[in-house]
């Protein structure tokens, strides 16, 4: 069988790669890598997993697999890539490390790059944008769980042509489990409880890899809000000229009609008739919605991801299904709960 190793295990995002590996029926975990809790099960960590047997080991001691996932901060893929290029055919980052394609672009938003040779090698990890890429790619970049939700909402009207000349502002709310597990002061929970706090008004690094994708660029502003999972984007679209609302629904049934983890919610009945970050938590799934403003000239688009998962984790698994050539959804294919207190 197949098998797969993650760097950076006993972070968030790494412990939810844990939780997928562990039932994914094509691939066997290795090892789960953490410097601070070498040698202690991954359940002293990660309650929901206390029943693997499996103990965190050294990043410097890895073995060969098929794949590895890097789920360590911005920095570390880059400065290692050749240490874990070497354990592995396949490397998924999820860091923002691969992510863009071009040094000036980590030179204005970053640090800079250490290994700017490597970023025309990597592939952005988003399969619904990017899947031939993906297929039998080794070294996938995941998304930033911003960026995910926006060009998801968004690449309908790209692909249609409604974003040409458009104005376009983006507003995202996002859950605290996106500052990892040493979030520091600002994700801690008296600081948290009860925010709307716009912690990236304007510069957000995300805008850059929205840019390359989506090839427009965005107003950009992010915040953090009172919930652990979810990210929510809601994207104001100022078109040149207006769609008709069947342009519309053509152009978004077009996009994600065949897409096993997008869900079109836009009106209807019910309490849930547009995008909630609740209703998605702990899947793969994202929930995309839009609106028509005649009165303002404004398409208005909503996206929901749990940032854990479409948003990291998630797409990293999807994209290495893609990758290896399994079947896409394999290891990803369940429904969130409802009802469900705050994600
Ligand atoms: N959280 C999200 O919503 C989200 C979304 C998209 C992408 N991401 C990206 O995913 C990555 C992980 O995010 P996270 O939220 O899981 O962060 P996190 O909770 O802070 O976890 C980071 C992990 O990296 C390990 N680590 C730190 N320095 C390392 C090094 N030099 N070598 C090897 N391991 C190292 C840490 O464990 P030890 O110190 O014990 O080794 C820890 O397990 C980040 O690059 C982040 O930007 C996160």
């Amino acid at each position: 069988m197949p098998t797969a190793s993650v760097v950076g295990a006993s972070g968030f995002a790494g412990g939810e790669l844990l939780r997928i590996l562990a039932d994914h029926p094509e691939l066997r975990v290795e090892q789960a890598t953490s410097r601070q809790y070498e040698k202690r099960s991954v359940g002293t960590v990660h309650p929901n997993l206390r029943d693997l047997d499996l103990r965190f080991s050294s990043p410097e001691d890895l073995d060969d697999v098929d794949v590895l996932f890097l789920s360590a901060p911005h920095g570390v893929a880059m400065d290692h890539i050749d240490e874990y290029r070497d354990v592995a055919d396949t490397v998924v980052d999820l860091s923002a490390d691969f992510r863009l394609q071009e040094e000036t672009q980590y030179d204005e938003w970053y640090d800079g790059h250490t290994r700017p040779e490597l970023l025309s090698e990597s592939v952005y990890g988003l399969p619904e944008i990017n899947r031939e890429n993906i297929a039998g790619a080794d070294l996938v970049a995941g998304g930033g769980c911003n960026a995910t939700a926006t060009i998801l909402g968004l690449t309908p009207l790209a692909e249609a042509g409604v974003l040409d000349d458009a104005h376009l502002t983006v507003d995202v709310k996002v859950g605290s489990s996106e500052g990892g597990a040493g979030g520091g002061a600002a994700s801690s929970h008296p600081e948290r409880s009860g925010v709307v706090r716009p912690y990236a008004p304007i510069s957000h690094r995300h805008e850059a890899e929205i840019q390359q994708e989506l090839g427009v660029s965005v107003s950009f502003t992010v915040h953090a809000v009172d919930m652990v999972r979810g990210a929510s984007a809601t994207c104001h679209v100022h078109p040149e000229e207006m769609p008709s609302k069947a342009d519309l629904w053509q152009a978004f049934r077009g996009a994600y009609e065949d897409e096993p983890f997008v869900d079109l919610v836009s009106g209807g009945g019910g309490v849930y008739r547009y995008p909630e970050p609740k209703s998605v938590a702990g899947t793969n799934r994202a929930e995309i919605g839009f609106e028509m403003d005649e009165r303002n000239d404004r398409v208005v688009v909503f996206s929901a991801i749990d940032n854990m998962m479409k948003g990291s984790a998630g797409q990293a698994v999807h994209a290495a299904n893609v990758a290896l050539g399994f079947d896409e959804t394999t290891g990803l294919d369940y429904r969130g709960l409802h009802p469900v207190g705050s994600p």
